[in-house]
């Protein structure tokens, strides 16, 4: 054979390769609204970066007559290549064939990127579309399962791990995106679940459709297992490219610092006049983030689930920021078990990957009711008590409004080594609300009173006087909690310079095995 038969062989099988499991699955693949294995890496990597590995693997099975079919690069199609000009590892799941179900040898493929990733610390970046373990393989395919989630699990806090869920996601697959720091569900195309449909009528009787289990509006909305949720598939690949822009490498790098032209001494002047008189009205928060970071920009997360806390990535100055906000447009920014654990899973991210967080508050304390108790609100709140005060990173800290009760400690307070904590000249700080707090302070006087206006006027009067002794930021800075009040039209400002302070910040924590977060 001469080296241009060897070569053209090489180019033949290269383009076996590539169609995967043939031209008529690649067109039932596209006729679902779906794009290939590989056509998803094209869209993702900046153009003619991909380099594929292992794309002459195929499976070692001989039951169930796979001796006689098999597909070169058996069903994921793995590599790296880059992002924005960032190297990233990519595995993508590859449905035309074995219904992209995983064996022995596709999981070792998946294996071997991210053991690659984690020695040269890159991002990794998964695309599932996927039938679940394949069935001829057997305990193989169980194990090589495990094998994954073993590096999903040694990866995490090292390198950010992102799971687009482009198809189908069943089973104990699912326990690998949900292993990783962020997951992308997109509409009408992609569903994960324990169980599906099926097992779920004959144990339980109950009927429900896919979507209706596992779809990515139950996800987000529900459950929280997913952080976005992408119209297609194209706008899915754009989020994962948009949220790398926030992230470093990995632990040991900084997040990058993009150019910015947005002036840090932006004076807003709507903040100052963006808080209602009335104390129970709300505005929203949003509307507060947008004003003060880089050109507006915001890349919200978990958008649909706990919508009373805010999370999600912006900049200022071009630094990359975290921030986690108390939302008073719903259920007046109350903290309740989903808000704790959405923000906690969020800080501890921050702080694993050296991005600051910016906690703006508003909250009025944790949510009453037998509802909350019975769910263990106590365990749930402490998981966000846990995070802050765990955090090493940059926190600086800004009481726009409510800091009542033991959510004002919660919210990156000052005594959890909150850095920078400022506050705006309306801010209420205090043990409880005004109205709470007359009631518990002059309960034997206001039972007392029997006529309803003067109660309705003592306790008007006292409520008065709660306000000016308490329900307000001078208390707090009196005693340094709060370094600062500021007007709020200067917030970025304030932000930036605080932010550029504690670039060089250096906090530890004791040495020990892990911490043992309420979990
Ligand atoms: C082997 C599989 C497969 C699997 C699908 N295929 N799933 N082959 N193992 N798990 C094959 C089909 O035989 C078919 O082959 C091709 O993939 C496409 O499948 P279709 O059924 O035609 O596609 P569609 O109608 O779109 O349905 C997709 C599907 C369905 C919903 C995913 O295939 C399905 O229910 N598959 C089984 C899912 C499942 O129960 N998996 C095990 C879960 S338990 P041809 O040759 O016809 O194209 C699990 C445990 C993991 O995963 C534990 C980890 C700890």
């Amino acid at each position: 054979m001469s080296m241009q038969d060897k070569i053209k062989e090489l180019m033949d099988m290269r383009e076996k390769a590539r169609l995967g499991g043939g031209e008529k699955r690649i067109e039932a693949q596209h006729h679902k609204g779906k794009f290939t294995a590989r056509e998803r890496i094209d869209l993702l990597l900046d153009e003619g970066s991909f380099e594929e590995f292992d794309m002459f693997v195929s499976h070692r099975t001989h039951d169930f007559g796979l001796d006689k079919l098999s597909y070169l690069s058996d069903g994921v199609v793995t590599g790296y290549g880059t992002i924005d000009g960032k190297l990233v590892y990519v595995f993508s799941q590859d449905f035309t064939v074995f219904g992209g179900s995983l064996s022995e040898m596709y999981a070792q493929k998946i294996c071997k990127v991210m053991d690659k990733a984690m020695k040269v610390g890159a991002p990794l970046i998964g695309i599932n579309d996927s039938g679940g373990a394949r069935i001829q393989e057997g305990v193989k395919s169980l194990g090589g399962y495990a094998d994954i989630f073993q590096r999903n699990i040694m990866a995490s806090g090292v390198i950010p791990q992102i799971s687009a869920i482009f198809g189908p996601c069943a089973g104990g697959a699912v326990y690998s995106p949900a292993l990783t720091d962020f997951t992308i569900m997109t509409k009408g195309t992609s569903y994960m679940f324990v169980t599906g449909p099926k097992v779920v009528k004959t144990v339980t009787g109950e009927v429900v459709t896919d979507d209706e289990l596992g779809g990515p509006m139950v996800h987000a909305s529900k459950s929280g297992v997913t952080h976005f949720v992408a119209e297609d598939e194209q706008e899915g690949i754009g989020l994962i490219r948009n949220l790398l822009t926030y992230l470093p490498q990995n632990n040991l790098e900084e997040p990058p610092l993009s150019p910015c032209d947005d002036p840090i001494d932006r004076l807003e002047d709507a903040l100052n006049d963006i808080i209602p008189a009335n104390p129970n009205k709300p505005y929203d928060v949003k509307d507060v983030i947008q004003a003060i970071a880089d050109y507006g920009d915001f890349l919200e997360v978990q958008r649909h689930y706990a919508p009373n806390i805010i999370i999600g990535f912006a900049k200022f100055n071009g630094i990359s920021v975290g921030i986690v906000a108390n939302q008073p447009a719903y259920l007046a920014g109350v903290l309740d078990i989903n808000a704790s654990r959405k923000a906690a899973r969020f800080v501890r991210f921050c702080d694993a990957f050296n991005i600051p967080v910016v906690t703006l508050v508003d909250v009025p304390g944790f949510l009453p009711g037998t509802a909350q108790e019975y769910g263990g609100i106590i365990i749930h709140g402490a998981k966000l008590l846990f995070a802050y005060g765990e955090a090493t990173v940059p926190k600086v800290t800004i009481i726009l409004r409510k800091a009542y009760g033991g959510a004002y400690d919660v919210m990156s307070s000052k005594h959890l080594r909150g850095d920078i904590n400022y506050a705006w000249p309306g801010a209420e700080i205090a043990v409880m609300g005004p109205k709470g707090a007359i009631e518990v302070l002059h309960a034997r006087e206001l039972n007392a009173i029997e006529d309803l206006e003067e109660r309705a006027k003592f306790t008007a009067e006292k409520e008065d006087d709660y306000k000016k002794k308490f329900a307000n930021p001078y208390v707090a800075a009196k005693y340094g909690y709060i370094d600062d009040v500021i007007e709020p039209r200067n917030t970025r400002f304030r932000i930036i310079r605080a932010l550029q302070m504690l670039s060089t910040k250096k906090d530890s924590n004791p040495p020990k095995k892990h911490s043992n977060i309420p979990l």
